[in-house]
């Protein structure tokens, strides 16, 4: 089908196929609980989406680095302040390990505050002979195996909404009230680099990182008291799968009379709903928020360029995330020929790698894991290709949590499939734990001087 750039409306997508869309099994009863949402407040505002946007701008220039991190899928049984801050720690931990290993600011997003559908390999599950419908993200259904649970329920979009403002409200707070103080990261960054087996590797770093502050304090910089260093700037995103809820919480900007999605500020397109001429594709060009593209192994050179075409078709720098997830097995096959086709095309991507989802397996006990091995090999073949084509790896795109989960093997504490029953509470795909989180941290900050020594200037 034609994609015509001209006859957007926010509910345009709905003449074309969604794909991974939940059956409701209650047409009248989404319809209403649309309605509801439409009346709501936005969660986040463009203005915001437009500084996230002009941020992203810095990364695809070489000038800034991002760093997306969160949940597979957030639970509406786990939005506990503790367990919001202690993520927000461990993301907060990480860039500044990257910001100081990258010379350039590190452009934080979490996959948070709204990241709750989930695309199925399958669209039902079978346990013991009895076949229910897919779990897809608490947005739609309930995780037990149970027909009940398994029911898409339109409440739940309400109940994402609810469960989204009370995060934003809670990491607004956390991000501004001195919490995310920069010598309070620091201090926490010393804690691994003392007490952690894995943290001994980075004694130099955080050294490095404590002279630097020192230095800072003896030109004059009050590091409790300058206003710079006792905030950050945090922003939300979220795959856009379920669209009657992102349509919802459209609105258009009265300053610019664009549309924007106010939902989170940056949306992403997953792998498996990507289709050119399919309703996610429709729906997310037509809004003015900063977008992710997930591009995995099977997406070739032509499809990429026309879906950057509908995408960003002003090629503002800024506008368009591709997220590689293509697995370590596939990545040096697969990511260059895209590479080489967006820098000859002139096209203003950021480039960032989700060394997540090309590298999950079953392990032998049924759970479903990766390996801290491959997480970290494909991120180091994400640094090495961008450097011998002279590209900037701009970013990486992680699911973790802040809590001490066993759902990935290895890293220094070398969890192994026997440990992964200890505490595996994802709700979805498995995540880094805090520990692994920042092992994989200092790991990229070395990727990251080891790019700024190899590479002369830095350019697109
Ligand atoms: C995800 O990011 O959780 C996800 C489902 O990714 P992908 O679309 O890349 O498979
Ligand atoms: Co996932």
């Amino acid at each position: 089908m034609e994609v015509s750039p001209n006859d957007w409306t926010h509910g345009s997508w709905r003449t074309r196929h969604a794909a991974q869309s939940p059956t409701w099994p209650d047409l009248d009863h989404l319809a209403r609980v649309e309605r509801q949402l439409a009346t709501k407040p936005p969660l986040v505002f463009a203005g915001e989406a437009r500084t996230l946007q002009a941020h992203l701008s810095q990364v695809a220039s070489g000038k800034a680095f991002l760093l997306q991190a969160g949940d597979c899928a957030e639970s509406f049984d786990e939005g506990s302040a503790d367990a919001i801050r202690d993520k927000l720690k461990v993301i907060l931990q990480m860039a500044v390990a990257l910001t100081y290993a990258s010379g350039v600011p590190v452009i934080k997003v979490g996959r948070i505050a709204g990241q709750f559908a989930k695309p199925r390999s399958d669209e039902f599950e079978e346990r013991d002979g009895v076949r229910l419908s897919a779990f897809r993200g608490h947005i739609v259904n309930g995780d037990e195996f149970s027909a009940e649970a398994r029911r898409p329920d339109p409440e739940r979009l309400l109940a994402a909404y609810h469960q989204s403002v009370a995060t934003l409200n809670l990491l607004r707070a956390f991000t501004t009230g001195g919490f995310a103080a920069l010598s309070r990261v620091h201090a926490w960054n010393q804690e691994f680099v003392a007490n952690s087996l894995e943290g001994k590797r980075y004694e130099v770093v955080a050294d490095e990182i404590e002279r630097a502050l020192q230095f800072m304090k003896a030109c004059g910089i009050d590091l409790h008291d300058d206003g710079a260093l006792q905030g950050v700037d945090f922003y939300t995103s979220h795959e856009a799968l379920i669209l009657p809820y992102e349509e919802a919480l459209t609105r258009q900007d009265s300053l610019t009379g664009e549309w924007y999605d106010c939902s989170a500020h940056m949306l992403w397109i997953g792998d498996r709903t990507r289709q050119l001429d399919g309703a996610h594709v429709e729906f997310l060009r037509g809004v003015a928020n900063p977008l992710g593209l997930k591009v995995g192994p099977t997406m070739s050179v032509d499809e990429l360029v026309s879906l950057v075409d509908v995408l960003s078709p002003d090629n503002v720098p800024g506008r368009l995330t591709l997220i590689a997830r293509m697995g370590d097995a596939l990545i040096d096959e697969k990511l260059p020929a895209l590479i080489s086709a967006m820098r000859t095309e002139g096209r203003a991507v950021v480039w960032a790698c989700d060394p997540m989802h090309g590298n999950t397996f079953v392990a032998s006990g049924g759970q479903k894991t990766r390996h801290f091995d491959d997480v970290l090999s494909e991120t180091s073949k994400f640094f090495s290709l961008h450097q011998a084509m002279g590209t900037w790896p701009g970013g990486l795109h992680i699911e973790l949590t802040g809590d001490n989960v066993t759902e990935c093997l290895g890293g220094g504490s070398r969890l192994n499939e026997g440990d992964l029953d200890l505490n595996y509470t994802s709700i979805c795909d498995p995540r880094l734990n805090a520990t692994q989180s920042l092992d994989m941290a200092f790991h990229v900050a070395e990727f990251l001087q080891r790019y700024s020594a190899g590479s002369g200037a830095r350019s697109l």
